[in-house]
């Protein structure tokens, strides 16, 4: 019986960031972190345990900010994590994001050489992001950061990077995003998409069953694994002026230009998906989470409501894979938690103005290679698997492969946008583990007695 089969996840101890929804609106803070001196990054985590936050979030969101703590496989060494340990993480976690860049598509532009510091280099140990409601409540919150930075000199911050929601939910091109989210079992968050089961909790979180009935690789000692998550983040910048140039020289007009946008996407800018709405957009279908997440592609196996090509459709098939029985797509699902950064660019403006800007691309997951990795490579640089080997994804495809198209099924016939320029390019990123609570008071406690974890707690 479902009931019976229900996980109970112990939310208390999992740091809420993967599985919770963020203040929305939001202002926030990136940091990385590199630990010159462990026992000053042992320390670090014991405070940082009693700031992260865990559990359901309370109705009432009282909190001040939300904060989440990620380590990278460089960090757990600097940390003094012992080797055993180290060597149960997934391989691809222990290389680091810089050498998986050729398989990513991150080559050329996006390539590491060219990545900011100190991206792709030994020295990004810790990531914290810090969400708050408004602008005073995260600078109490940096405070408090800082303060804990001056005790700790063992301590560098080594990159930071400022981003937020704005109140539209709209990310640089104009689309809202963050809509298309699984629900997990045992999270207490309602599914957005009555056609989606939940996932199974193991496909998020480790320590539980995953959607192949098996527990998901865990970190040994179990402490350490149990309740974390992998994390992706990637800093990618967005040439929004390009892209907005592209629409306007393919399109016949302005309705056509947003109905090409909305085709590369799968969604119009407000978030209406074309599955539901494909000929118009839809401003209450899009700002209506019972109904902006609730459908399926299976009906439209040619793509001519929603592009096979488009974005979001690559990014989550949904039923229209399940036809040939050779992919699962719930073994490739994903926890998105992007954020903006950098000056949005003025509406209705084509020429670049220098600034940086786009999304910091946030994943999390229990599988970096078949969920992050597959997804990014298999479905978005790729076009084998919707039969257009020369497509890649329109909006963020890497295009390494001279995949420079685009098809849009339409009758009479097909529409074919071609010379698609790359529109994002990686400006960093790496791989990290949000730890649970418990793992990071273990940590804190390595080289120690072992048994002072809780010292001076409250
Ligand atoms: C600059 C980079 C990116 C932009 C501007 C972008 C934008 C969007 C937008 C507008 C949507 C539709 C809204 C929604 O369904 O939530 C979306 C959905 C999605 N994107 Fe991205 N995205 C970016 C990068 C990525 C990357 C790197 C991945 C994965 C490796 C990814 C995976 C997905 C997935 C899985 C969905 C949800 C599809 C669904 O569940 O229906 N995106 N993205």
């Amino acid at each position: 019986m479902a009931a019976a089969d229900e996980v109970v996840l112990e939310l208390d101890d999992i740091q809420s960031g993967a599985l919770h929804e963020r203040p929305s609106p939001y202002v926030g803070t990136y940091l990385l972190l590199r630990i010159d001196d462990s026992a000053d990054g042992r320390e670090l985590m014991r405070r940082l345990a009693r700031l992260v936050a865990a559990g359901v979030p309370g109705a009432e969101a009282a909190q001040t900010a939300w904060i989440t703590v990620a380590v990278s496989y460089r960090g757990l060494e600097a940390l003094g994590v012992p080797q055993s340990s180290l060597e149960s993480f997934a391989p691809e976690f222990r290389e680091g994001m810089a050498a998986r860049a050729e398989e990513l598509g991150d080559v050329g532009p996006s390539a590491p050489e060219q990545w900011e510091a100190p991206f792709g280099t030994p020295d990004v140990h810790v990531a914290i992001a810090v969400l708050a409601s408004d602008e005073a409540q995260l600078e109490s919150v940096a405070a408090q950061a800082r303060r804990a930075h001056e005790e700790l000199p063992g301590i560098a911050i080594v990159w930071h990077q400022d981003c937020y929601q704005l109140p539209s939910g709209r990310t640089s091109f104009g689309f809202k995003d963050g809509i298309g989210q699984p629900s997990v079992e045992g999270s207490g968050r309602p599914p957005s998409n009555p056609h989606e089961r939940p996932l199974k909790a193991g496909e998020i979180v480790l320590g539980y069953p995953d959607e192949t009935g098996e527990l998901p690789p865990m970190p040994s000692p179990e402490v350490l694994g149990r309740n974390g998550t992998y994390v992706v983040l990637r800093k990618l910048h967005t040439n929004v002026a390009a892209y907005r140039r592209y629409l306007r020289e393919r399109a016949a007009n302005r309705n056509d230009e947003a109905l090409l946008g909305a085709k590369m996407v799968g969604r119009w800018q407000d978030g209406a998906p074309l599955a539901v709405s494909p000929e118009h957009d839809d401003h209450e279908l899009g700002a209506d989470p019972a109904r902006n997440n609730a459908f399926r592609y299976g009906d439209d196996p040619r793509g001519l409501k929603c592009p096979v090509g488009a974005h979001a459709r690559r990014g989550n098939p949904r039923d229209a894979l399940d036809g040939d029985g050779s992919v699962n797509v719930r073994l490739h699902r994903m926890i998105r938690r992007g954020t903006s950064y950098g000056p949005p660019l003025p509406e209705g403006v084509l020429d670049d103005d220098g600034a940086d800007r786009g999304i910091v691309f946030v994943f999390a997951g229990a599988h970096l290679k078949r969920q992050f990795e597959f997804v990014k490579t298999q479905w978005l640089n790729d076009g084998v698997f919707i039969g257009a080997p020369n497509e890649a994804d329109p909006l963020i495809g890497s295009h390494h492969h001279g995949a420079t198209d685009f098809t849009i099924p339409q009758r009479p016939i097909r529409r074919r946008l071609t010379e698609i320029p790359p529109f994002v390019t990686t400006r960093g990123g790496e791989y990290f583990f949000a730890p649970s609570l418990s793992a990071m008071r273990w940590i804190a406690a390595l080289g120690g007695s072992g048994e002072d974890d809780e010292r001076d707690a409250p």
